[in-house]
């Protein structure tokens, strides 16, 4: 076997026990490590037979992996991304890449600087059913893009509000979860150029807000439209429809809607809408549509995340997400914040 890419997990949460649970399992990553402040690390650590750490400087003074994952809080992926490159190691770090454009561009010039990757975890892009979208968008099957209309809604239940920070600003749906369908969209579209939206408090009650409503415009000059809401009780989101998580269940639904002039596509169902008659300018809405509908193995998108971040390391694949790219769906995504609170257009960076 391979000489395998020594890995270290730092932050032992929700996710970050996600990632230990794949690395264990993992041909192209060997878990040497975990770091977190809380004591529940410990007996992760303990029972994946590997040394555990409350400091993280300390434990990348002591193992030196060659990689690490950033699975903790927004706010502190900045400061330590950077710790982590600057003691030689490769990183993923999970989405958000940071809370702050700022802290988001440092990472882009500590990478760039010490020549080490860094791939942010928008894991959904490694995905069988997004790989299959990307090369059916890219075939131009759909022709010229004219419009996406995304749905990302669902209920979280009463208690996941007990944590106060998921009441306050920056802790709500936009920056959790539509972060996410965005980065799907400029997956398939490419480059937002500017960012209109709403949002309201109205039924939690809550600082932050529990629904928006987003209008984008790509460069290709396709529009966009996304419905996020974590107080409907309703099954139209990624994560009940993709099947990627076992905590969800699975349903057997669309969630993105995309058009283009010569053809349709639902995601995550992977339904394709053409037309397969030629007649020229006569064709239209009076003319029958053919449905074609893939199948796909189905793959864990965790774990074809590792085994990717292990191959950008040794220099056989491209990021797909880079840290740069990371950094461009935070900014739309902040846009749509800011868009909500001013009323008022924002238009993105050039690429
Ligand atoms: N890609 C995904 O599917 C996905 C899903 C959930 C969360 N996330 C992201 O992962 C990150 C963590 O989310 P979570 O839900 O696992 O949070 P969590 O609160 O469950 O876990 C965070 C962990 O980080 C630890 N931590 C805090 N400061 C630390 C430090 N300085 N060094 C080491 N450990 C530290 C905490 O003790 C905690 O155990 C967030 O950025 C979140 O947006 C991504």
């Amino acid at each position: 076997m391979a000489h395998k890419l020594s890995l270290a997990v730092i932050g032992a949460g929700l996710i970050g026990r996600t990632h230990i649970d794949r690395a264990l399992t993992s041909e192209r990553v060997e878990l040497v490590a975990v770091a977190d402040p809380s004591p529940a690390g410990a007996a992760l650590a303990r029972a994946a037979g590997v040394p555990f750490y409350t400091d993280h400087h300390a434990m990348l003074a002591e193992i030196r992996p060659r990689a690490a994952v950033v699975a903790t809080p927004n706010a502190t992926h900045a400061a330590l991304t950077v710790d982590c490159l600057e003691r030689g190691a490769a990183v993923l770090v999970e989405k958000p890449i940071a809370d702050t454009l700022e802290d988001g561009k440092r990472i882009c010039d500590v990478s760039a600087s010490t020549g080490l990757p860094v791939i942010v975890g928008h894991q959904r892009r490694h995905n069988p059913i997004m790989r299959k979208a990307r090369a059916i968008v890219a075939s131009g099957a759909l022709g010229r893009p004219v419009s996406a209309t995304v749905m990302c809604t669902w209920l979280k239940p009463r208690d996941y509000f007990d944590v106060e920070w998921r009441r306050r600003k920056g802790g709500g749906p936009i920056l959790i979860n539509l972060i996410h369908d965005i980065d799907l969209m400029r997956h398939l579209y490419g480059e937002i150029e500017s960012v209109q939206a709403i949002a309201s408090n109205a039924v939690r009650g809550f600082e932050v807000e529990d629904t928006a409503v987003v209008a984008l415009r790509f460069r290709n000059g396709a529009l966009g439209t996304v419905t996020v809401s974590d107080t409907a009780a309703a099954p139209w989101n990624w994560d009940l429809s993709a099947g990627e998580a076992e905590r969800f269940p699975r349903q057997d639904i669309d969630a993105h809607y995309y058009c283009g002039t010569d053809g349709a596509l639902t995601l995550p169902r992977l339904q394709l809408w053409r037309y397969r008659t030629d007649q020229g300018p006569a064709l239209g809405w009076h003319d029958p549509l053919t449905l074609e509908r893939t199948a796909l193995h189905t793959g864990c998108p965790y774990a074809e995340q590792l085994r990717h971040f292990a191959a950008v390391v040794a220099g056989e694949e491209a990021p797909v997400c880079s840290a740069l790219d990371g950094w461009r769906t935070l900014e739309a995504t902040l846009a749509v914040t800011a868009a909500a609170a001013t009323g008022r257009p924002v238009p993105l960076s050039a690429a």
